[in-house]
């Protein structure tokens, strides 16, 4: 066993974080787990100490910078947190409301890992997950917005440069390539405390997440989406030792997606996924999220 002395994954009530969560436990001496869907996590929680694991659950909405706070300080509490493994987020699908989007995927992954930076002392590991809609082709200009999600104006900054509004996939492709910036700009600081930080970008897992999602298994070299235990054994290969030197990077875990849309899908489709920024609009809806 690798110690991880403390391991906090978060989305850990289902889908990917679930599976990370039970990758880790075998090799970290405490895990705590988060979600936003209480429920469901302490359902998630159960499953995990009926494997042996030492679990610590806590509801947070990570959308909230006091929430992100609590959670940081419970980790600290524990012991000396070693793994961040950040699977938490928000599909396309699941609201209209691009900013929302943005506030859930980008803006708390930069307030988590604010709040876990601040507790480096060295050997942690921070994984966030990000996706392959981080890859499609956004205007040049965002990035330089993208990496400072938490400024005041970031998103008025970001609205005159990509006009995101009523367009979904847009929003979330922004939100993930902030997510691969954040960690790819922060690891030059971590690697100074003696810490590592990368993403993970995956395809299409069978998750919720994905019972809605354009890319179909057909669309991948593997001929299938992942199963999240495969997203999470990449997860756990990022925490342990024999990536000892892997930061800052981004590892694209999507079963040849990528290669096939660029590569070997007709014009029109690899156009439709390259292209973000000319997704159509989708008319306003009223306050809806949909339950997937
Ligand atoms: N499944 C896929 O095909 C796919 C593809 C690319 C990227 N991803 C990314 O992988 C990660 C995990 O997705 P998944 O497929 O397991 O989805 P999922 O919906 O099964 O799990 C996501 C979890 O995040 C939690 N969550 C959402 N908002 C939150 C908030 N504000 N605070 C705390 N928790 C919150 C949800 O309650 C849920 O349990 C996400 O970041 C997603 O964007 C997934």
């Amino acid at each position: 066993m690798t110690g991880h002395d403390v391991a906090v994954v978060t989305g850990a009530a289902r889908g990917i974080g679930l599976a990370a969560a039970h990758r880790l436990g075998p090799s970290t001496r405490r895990l705590l787990v988060t979600d936003v869907d209480g429920g469901a996590l302490a359902d998630a929680a159960r499953g995990l100490r009926q494997a042996g694991f030492d679990v610590h659950e806590m509801a947070v909405d990570l959308a909230d910078a006091v929430d992100v706070e609590r959670l940081a300080a419970a980790a600290y509490d524990l012991g000396s947190w070693s793994v961040l493994a950040h699977c938490a987020g928000l599909a396309p699908f699941m609201t209209d409301d691009g900013d929302r989007l943005l506030a859930v995927n980008l803006l708390a992954t930069a307030s988590l890992l604010d709040a876990f930076e601040k507790r480096l002392t060295g050997g942690e590991v921070a994984v966030c997950v990000a996706s392959i809609s981080a890859y499609r082709t956004l205007p040049a200009e965002v990035d330089a917005i993208l990496v400072d999600p938490l400024a005041v104006d970031f998103l008025p900054r970001l609205g005159t440069v990509v006009d995101y509004a009523g367009r979904p996939r847009l929003s979330y492709a922004l939100s993930k390539r902030g997510v691969q910036l954040l960690c790819r700009q922060r690891a030059r600081r971590w690697g100074r405390a003696g810490a590592r930080i990368c993403s993970v970008s995956p395809g299409g897992a069978e998750t919720r997440m994905a019972a809605r999602s354009p890319l179909k298994g057909d669309d991948t070299a593997v001929g299938r989406r992942a199963t999240p235990e495969e997203i999470a054994s990449v997860i756990g290969f990022l925490t342990g030792p024999d990536a000892a030197y892997v930061t800052g990077s981004d590892v694209l875990v999507d079963g040849g997606a990528m290669a096939q849309y660029l590569h070997h899908a007709d014009p029109e489709k690899r156009d439709r996924w390259r292209n973000a920024v000319d997704e159509e609009r989708r008319p306003a809806a009223p306050d809806t999220v949909e339950q997937p």
